[in-house]
C-alpha cells in the first residue's frame, strides 16, 4: 500500500516534517514503534476499537481514525474491552451526550481489569468547552481529548498520548484547513462515504452543528474525484457524497462549481454504479440538480430533504429560510419529474412556541408529500443555540402526544409508499448476510429500501436483480432473478 511505503521510509531520528500529510505519516511511524514495543512485551498486538456515535459524517471520520490505527499496527476490534477505545461523539441532541457518559461509566470498570487500557474522546461533543471541563474534572482516566477540526492530527496526538501519563486535550475553535490523502479503513468493502464539504453556515436556530463543525468548506472537485476513482479501484460500487448541505457545495471554492456539476463529473467515473448524497437543504435545491438527477443512470432515486416543520411561522423561527408552500412546491416538482423518487425527511416536534395549529401544518405536509420515510425527533434544547433561550418551550406531555401522533401517520404512509414497487424486479446491492437467517442476504434498492432474499455471502458487494415478492411493512422479501447467479455487471 502507498501508505506503508510512506511510513516505512520515515526516519524517526529526523525531526517531524512540518508539511501535511507528511507530518502525520511520520507520527504513524512513531505510533508503530510504540505498538511494536507493546507486541514484544505482551506477545500480541494491542487492540483498538472506535465507537461511532453520530451521523454519516461522524461514521466517515471514524473510518479515518481506524485507517490510522491500522497503519500504526493496532488490531481493530468491535469490543469495548480493547486496549485502546475511542468514542467519536455526537452532541446534536441531549441523549447523544448522555450515551457518552454511560460508556465512560463502564470504562472505569474495564480499566480495573486492564490498567494499561487507553481511552480517547473526539468528535462534536468535544467542541463544547463545558463538556471537556466535565471530563477533565470527573473522568481523569481519559488519555486523550480532541475535536472535529484537528482530527487529521490524530496520529500526532496518539503518539503524544502513548508517551504521557496525563490527559492530553487539544480542541480547536475552528479551522480553514482540509488535509487530503490520509488513510481510511472502510466498514464496507463495496460502499463508502465521501466528504465533499465540511461545516455548516446555516445556523438553524435549534442546531448545534455549525458551532461544533465550523464554517462551510468545500473540497476541490479534483480531490473528490481522485478519492472516488481510488475507491472504485479498491472495489467500491456505491458512494455517498457527504455534507451538511450538499446543495451549497462549491460556493466558496476559488473556481466555483455547483453540486449538480460535481455530480455530473462523478457520474463519468467508470466502474462506479451508484451515487447517493446527503443532506439536501430545501432552500438550496436547484432545478439544475433535479435535471441532472432525472437524466442520471447512477444517482439513486432517493432524496433526503429535511422538512423540520410544516408551519411557516415555526420555520421562520427555526431560521430555515423556506415556507410551507415553497417546500410543497419543491416536493411537487420532484415527484412530477421523477415519479419513482423516494423522498425522506427529518421532522422536529415541540420546537419552542409550536402550537397545536402549527403541529397540524406539519401533519398536513406529511399527508401531502407522502414521505417514504421520516426521522422524527423531539426538540432538544442545545445551550448556545438561539432556540435554547426562546420563550414558550412546549410542555413535555404535549410534545410526547404530538410525537406519537406524528409517528403513527409517518409509519402508515411509509408502509403504503414501500408497497409501490411490490411485484417488480429491481437491482439490489447486496450488503450482508441476513442477521436473523443465514440462508438470506440483505441488500438495498436504489430507493434505499431493504430487501432480504435467499443467497450466500459470495453475493456481498454485487448488484443482483431481485423479484420483490412481498412487502413486509418497511422492507421486502424477494428472490434473485436468476437463482443468485452472477450478474453481467459482476467482475
Ligand atoms: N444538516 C442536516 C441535519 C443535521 S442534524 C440538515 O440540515 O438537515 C440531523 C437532524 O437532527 C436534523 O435534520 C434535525 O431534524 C435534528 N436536530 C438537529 N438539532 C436538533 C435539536 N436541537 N433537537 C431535535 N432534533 C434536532
Ligand atoms: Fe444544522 Fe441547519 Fe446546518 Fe443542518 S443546515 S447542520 S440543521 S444548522
Ligand atoms: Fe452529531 Fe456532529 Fe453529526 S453533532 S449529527 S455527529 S455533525
Amino acid at each position: 500500500m502507498q501508505m506503508e511505503n510512506h511510513t516505512d521510509r520515515t526516519d524517526l531520528n529526523l525531526p517531524a516534517p512540518l508539511r501535511e500529510p507528511e507530518r502525520q505519516y511520520y507520527f504513524i511511524a512513531k505510533c508503530r514503534q510504540w505498538v511494536q514495543k507493546f507486541e514484544a512485551e505482551h506477545g500480541r498486538r494491542p487492540t483498538a476499537c472506535v465507537f461511532n456515535m453520530g451521523c454519516q459524517m461522524n461514521a466517515r471520520d471514524s473510518e479515518k481514525l481506524r485507517g490510522i490505527l491500522e497503519a500504526a499496527g493496532y488490531a481493530l476490534s468491535d469490543d469495548e474491552a480493547s486496549d485502546f477505545v475511542i468514542y467519536n461523539t455526537c452532541t446534536v441532541r441531549e441523549n447523544a451526550n448522555q450515551k457518552v457518559y454511560g460508556h465512560l461509566g463502564r470504562i472505569s470498570g474495564l480499566k480495573k481489569k486492564n490498567p494499561q487500557m487507553m481511552t480517547a474522546l473526539c468528535g462534536c461533543m468535544m467542541q463544547e468547552p463545558e463538556e471537556v471541563e466535565k471530563i477533565r474534572k470527573s473522568y481523569r482516566f481519559v488519555n486523550l481529548v480532541f475535536g472535529t477540526h484537528n482530527i487529521y492530527k490524530f496520529a500526532e496526538l496518539l503518539a503524544a498520548a502513548q508517551e504521557s501519563d496525563r490527559m492530553i486535550i487539544d480542541v480547536w475553535k475552528d479551522t480553514d484547513q482540509i488535509v487530503e490523502d490520509l488513510p481510511a479503513e472502510r466498514t464496507y468493502s463495496f460502499k463508502s462515504g465521501v466528504n465533499i464539504m465540511f461545516g455548516c453556515n446555516n445556523f438553524c436556530s435549534y442546531c448545534i452543528v455549525p458551532y461544533v463543525r465550523g464554517r462551510e468548506r468545500s473540497r476541490r472537485p479534483e480531490d473528490i474525484l481522485a478519492e472516488i476513482r481510488a475507491l472504485v479501484k479498491d472495489g467500491v460500487r456505491e458512494v455517498m457524497l457527504l455534507g451538511q448541505n450538499v446543495n451549497s457545495y462549491g460556493k466558496n471554492l476559488e473556481e466555483p462549481v455547483t453540486f449538480a456539476q460535481l455530480l455530473q463529473r462523478v457520474e463519468q467515473i467508470g466502474g462506479l454504479e451508484r451515487i447517493r448524497f446527503m443532506t439536501s437543504h430545501p432552500k438550496d435545491l436547484s432545478d439544475e440538480l433535479i435535471e441532472v438527477m432525472k437524466h442520471s443512470e447512477k444517482i439513486c432515486r432517493h432524496l433526503h430533504l429535511p422538512l423540520q416543520s410544516g408551519s411557516t411561522a415555526i420555520l421562520k423561527r427555526m431560521n430555515r429560510k423556506y415556507t410551507k408552500e415553497q417546500y410543497l412546491a419543491l416536493a411537487d416538482r420532484l415527484r412530477a419529474q421523477m415519479p419513482d423518487l423516494s423522498i425522506t425527511t427529518d421532522i422536529i416536534v415541540g420546537f419552542p412556541g409550536e402550537t397545536e395549529e402549527d403541529f397540524r401544518e406539519t401533519l398536513d405536509v406529511v399527508r401531502r408529500v407522502r414521505f417514504d420515510s421520516a426521522f422524527t425527533f423531539i426538540y432538544s434544547k442545545r445551550s448556545g443555540t438561539p432556540a435554547a433561550v426562546m420563550e414558550d418551550q412546549v410542555p413535555e406531555n404535549i410534545v410526547k402526544d404530538r410525537f406519537n401522533r406524528l409517528l403513527a401517520l409517518v409509519q402508515e404512509i411509509s408502509q403504503e409508499m414501500a408497497k409501490r414497487v411490490e411485484g417488480q424486479t429491481l437491482p439490489v446491492l447486496v450488503e450482508s448476510v441476513n442477521e436473523q437467517d443465514a440462508a438470506l442476504v440483505t441488500g438495498r434498492l436504489n430507493n434505499n429500501l431493504l430487501v432480504h432474499f435467499p443467497g450466500g455471502p459470495e453475493l456481498i458487494g454485487r448488484i443482483v436483480n431481485v423479484h420483490l415478492t412481498e412487502c413486509r411493512g418497511f422492507y421486502y422479501l424477494g428472490t434473485a432473478d436468476c437463482g443468485g447467479r452472477r450478474q453481467p455487471d459482476s467482475p
